[in-house]
């Protein structure tokens, strides 16, 4: 029996569970992987290309859960367009995480919930969520990515937690300081945000959080809650780990160096969206923010925009910045900008082709969402159970009734 290390309340029962007692043979995950993964010297763009056709996509039930790879856990905010700066930080990411861990990607659709959001809104966020989720590499067959509101634990572990959070902890939450002040309406929802992400996280005995700077005093508030969970009611959850990005790797808008890129603020002519055509991709890179030297060289405090445009094509082609400048070193800016245009165009071409073709196949979607839903209820339920348990609920003799089946013929 394989038994997942860190992992106190699963035991035997949790590979029982997911169908799999015996360990799954190591040659089997290898030559997966290695078929698979890409060389790291790969450009990004033809490492993407061969991962997977969405049309050949094959799924086990029950696939193999990983235990010589640690668990990690992303919860990705459902929102609007989303743009090179969400590829460098997020997708791109998420892509490499699946390659070294047991890696659950999910769309946390109840969180937005917190701020007024059109239903509308809501759903087609959360469907183009995920469609760009596979289109830039994730594997539904090595990943497990799902749309939180299909898995009902999460919902029933927010409420359970509550009464191991208190209100002074969930008080003293900077972003709900800041996303509360000066609105007329606050919803419960929005102070209770953090004890969902608790809920997202311990439900998986996750071991790595990859998360943003931004969202570290929730991290380190579910880590409290796990701690102070296990001494009252035994030892239940694994303490989770916050991993946070470099600082410097993020992609600024190209009209405007100093700020990030993001839909929300700054020159729409600076932010290369997901779904640009070419044309307006190539256009927007000549039109860059540069300064009155001619030197193509990384400088962010005097040569912000440059150095910007060589951080996005280091992203787009997987050379590293210093071999960037060698190579255009005395060449000038016109023909550099043209270059990283024309990097990011084929960055993105694989990427729109799968994007536009999932996001028009909503079956496929919900089939993949589906798949997505099963494992990750399957990996969540043992936990919940024991939640319940050592909490005192009576346990239901007939059984527990966990979110519904996949349908058939999905
Ligand atoms: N709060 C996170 C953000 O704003 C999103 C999130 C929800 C999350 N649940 C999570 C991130 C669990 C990591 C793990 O980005």
């Amino acid at each position: 029996m394989v038994r997942r290390a860190g992992c106190p309340v699963l035991g035997g029962s949790f590979f029982g569970q997911s169908g799999l007692s015996m360990p799954f043979p190591p040659s089997a995950i290898v030559a997966t992987a290695s078929e698979a993964s890409p060389s790291a010297t790969m450009s990004t763009a033809a490492a993407l290309a061969p991962l997977f056709t969405l049309r050949r996509i094959r799924l086990r039930h029950n696939p193999p859960f990983m235990a010589d790879k640690p668990r990690v856990f992303s919860g990705i905010r459902a929102t609007g367009d989303k743009t090179l700066g969400n590829y460098s930080g997020g997708y791109r990411q998420y892509a490499a995480t699946q390659e070294s861990g047991d890696a659950f990607f999910c769309i946390v659709d109840l969180h937005s919930i917190t701020t007024p959001i059109e239903p509308a809104d809501l759903r087609e966020y959360t469907l183009s969520g995920a469609a760009m989720l596979f289109a830039t590499g994730l594997d539904p067959e090595r990943s497990t990515v799902f749309a939180q509101s299909h898995v009902v634990a999460h919902a029933e572990a927010a409420w359970l937690l509550s009464a191991a959070t208190s209100f002074g902890e969930l008080r003293r939450m900077t972003q709900f300081k800041e996303k509360s002040e000066g609105q007329d309406f606050v919803s419960a929802g929005l102070f209770g945000y953090p004890v969902l992400m608790a809920g997202d996280i311990l439900l998986y005995q996750t071991e790595i959080v990859p998360i943003g700077d931004d969202q570290r005093q929730h991290l380190e508030l579910t880590r409290d809650v796990a701690e102070r969970f296990n001494q009252r009611y035994g030892d239940t959850f694994t303490i989770p780990r916050g991993v946070y990005p470099e600082e410097g790797a993020r992609i600024k808008n190209l009209q405007e160096p100093e700020r990030l890129m993001s839909t929300t603020r700054g020159a729409p002519q600076g932010v290369v969206r997901m779904v640009d055509e070419p044309d307006v991709v190539r256009k927007k890179f000549k039109t860059a923010v540069t300064d009155s030297e001619t030197e193509v060289r990384h400088v962010p405090e005097t040569k912000p925009g440059i150095s910007n445009l060589l951080e996005i094509m280091s992203v787009a082609t997987g050379e590293t910045v210093a071999d960037l400048e060698k190579r255009y070193a005395g060449s000038g800016y016109g023909q550099f900008k043209v270059d990283v245009g024309e990097a990011v165009v084929a960055l993105l071409a694989p990427i729109q082709e799968r994007y536009r073709e999932l996001r028009a196949d909503e079956r496929e979607l919900q089939r993949l969402l589906a798949v997505g839903a099963e494992k990750a209820r399957n990996a969540s339920e043992p936990t919940l159970e024991a939640m319940y348990d050592r909490m005192g609920f009576v346990k239901p003799e007939a059984g527990r009734f966990f979110g519904a089946a996949r349908p058939r013929g999905l």
